[in-house]
């Protein structure tokens, strides 16, 4: 499926029926044919002949520096598919210890005009042990693509408890994942960025990582790199203190960025919309955070760019301020499953 027919033809069709609606058909879609032959052929073919990009990240082997975010395949359902797409990593999830809700809906809403989203849909997830069986098989089928796992915490949980969650989490997901994401950055669930705050990280991600050491003994299996995800809206002390903190506690990288707060570039009613945006008018901000990180910690600390990517340029950006991987989320919706073929064939 060429760009031009998907953008005149599916998005003119899609866009009209409710975000979240869209979302779920097209993860229905995807289920059903990344596990039939001809399925994972047709899947090869809007993908593309790719060229070979590998690159070797937190001591994990990439097929190329292009994944997909968190929260596109929230119950791990689709994530095979992706890579089938072309996607060199996928990071699903976010996952809670208990299934949950997330907020009301409608819960997602677009402005095409300015490719951007706005989303409060407050971590739906289908808990992290009925996804369980699903991320086992992943993790047991031979692949060339990276498996990641986002860990999150229950809504009601008190900040000052959060830790176990993501410990939870973690546990039952450790041999079954390649990298661990710790999500402390979405708007949609109240207070959770705090946990970004010195007087959090510090002991959240000091407990993660022994943890962690903890369960590759236990488990006989190599210790998981983990990943701290941040938002774009930190300001500079409190990036001092993650990167303080990512570095005191030898965790292997930062995801930069989570949704942001700031409605720049969007039509002014879009100020009462709850919820995050992604998307272009993000980019300028999570490329800016990436920046940062990077020249803060002399090129030191391993970055996952991501915020408002759309295209190969928008890639090669990432990674010339530092970035050694680059994530999509709102531009597939925006752009369509042939993103990662066009990109890749084009940096
Ligand atoms: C997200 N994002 C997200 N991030 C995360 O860490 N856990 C999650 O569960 C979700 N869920 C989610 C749902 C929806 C509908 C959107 C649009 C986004 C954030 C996402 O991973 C990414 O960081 C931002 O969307 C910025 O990238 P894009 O979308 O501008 O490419």
């Amino acid at each position: 499926m060429g760009m031009s027919i998907y953008a005149r033809l599916v998005y003119p069709l899609i866009s009209v029926v409710d975000a979240e609606v869209t979302h779920n058909v097209t993860i229905n879609l995807l289920e059903n044919t990344q596990n039939s032959g001809s399925g994972r052929s047709f899947l090869g073919r809007i993908a593309g002949d790719l060229p070979p990009s590998k690159c070797t990240v937190a001591g994990l082997t990439f097929p190329n520096v292009l994944g997909v975010a968190a929260g596109f395949d929230k119950d791990v359902r689709v994530a095979k598919g992706l890579a089938q797409l072309g996607f060199g990593h996928v990071e699903v999830g976010t996952l809670t210890p208990r299934p949950q809700e997330g907020n009301p809906r409608p819960r997602i809403f677009r402005y095409k005009q300015q490719g951007a989203l706005i989303n409060r849909m407050g971590f739906p997830n289908c808990g992290v042990r009925a996804a369980l069986p699903r991320l086992r098989t992943l993790a047991e089928s031979p692949r060339e693509w990276v498996l990641g796992v986002s860990l999150g915490k229950q809504k009601e949980t008190p900040l000052a408890e959060a830790v176990d969650d993501y410990i939870e989490v973690m546990q039952l997901v450790y041999e079954n994942t390649d990298y661990l994401a710790v999500n402390i950055s979405s708007p949609n669930t109240p207070g959770l960025r705090e946990l970004q705050r010195g007087s959090y990280i510090t002991n959240l991600l000091n407990q993660l990582k022994l943890e962690s050491i903890r369960l590759a003994q236990e488990k006989g299996v190599k210790e998981r790199p983990i990943f701290v995800k941040i938002a774009p809206d930190i300001d500079q002390e409190g990036l001092l203190e993650v990167i303080d903190a990512a570095f005191g506690q030898e965790i292997d990288g930062i995801i930069a960025t989570n949704t942001t707060r700031s409605r720049e570039q969007l039509p002014s009613a879009a100020a009462d919309q709850e919820g995050g945006m992604s998307g272009k008018p993000l980019f300028e901000k999570s490329i800016k955070v990436v920046r940062d990180i990077s020249s803060i910690t002399s090129g030191k600390m391993a970055i996952i760019g991501v915020g408002g990517v759309r295209t190969a340029e928008d890639v090669g950006k990432m990674l010339d301020a530092g970035a050694s991987l680059v994530q999509v989320y709102t531009g597939m919706i925006y752009d369509g499953p042939g993103i990662a073929g066009r990109i890749l064939r084009q940096l």
